[in-house]
């Protein structure tokens, strides 16, 4: 491998990236080396949630994570298809909600449920999955919508 390459499995589609910076920021690499727009820029300080993808199913701020630091990993964001079906759910789950308003917050929320759900299995409580949701913000604060999906997803997710 050549300085600069990087090799990421990213919905599911293997990829390999040529000349990325060291710098250069996870969230920068999807949304305009790899034209994946879903995946919001708000803050790039790790205090809005906009940013919010999952790397190898966890969540990650990407704003806040290098490109090379996911070398080799799995990346799911909000584009993904029927193949991550709990992103699927999570989405379908806000739309039955009218969980958006201006949308902008709107995939950090459900990529951060989905990691949350996938991590602490629906059995956990309502509270702490509340609360896992804490470093997201809407600032349209549309917040009580969200929680309707986040119940939702809570007795619906096998
Ligand atoms: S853009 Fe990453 S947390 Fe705000
Ligand atoms: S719906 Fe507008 S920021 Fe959340």
């Amino acid at each position: 491998m050549t300085a600069g390459q990087l090799r990421l499995t990213v919905n599911g589609t293997a990829v390999e990236l040529a000349d990325v910076p060291a710098p250069e920021r996870l969230l920068d690499t999807l949304r305009w080396r790899m034209k994946l727009k879903g995946t919001k820029e708000g803050c790039r300080t790790g205090d809005c949630g906009a940013c919010t993808v999952l790397v190898d199913g966890r969540t990650c701020l990407s704003c806040l994570t290098l490109a090379h630091e996911v070398d080799g990993t799995s990346v799911t964001t909000i584009e993904v298809g029927p193949e991550d079906a709990l992103v699927g759910r999570v989405r379908a789950a806000f739309e039955a909600a009218g969980a958006l308003q201006c949308g902008y917050c709107t995939p950090g929320f459900v990529m951060a449920i989905a990691g949350l759900l996938r991590e602490r299995g629906t059995g956990a409580p309502r509270e702490e999955l509340l609360e896992g949701l804490g470093g997201n913000l809407c600032r349209c604060t549309g917040y009580t919508a969200i929680v309707r999906a986040v119940d939702a997803l809570r007795t619906e997710t096998p």
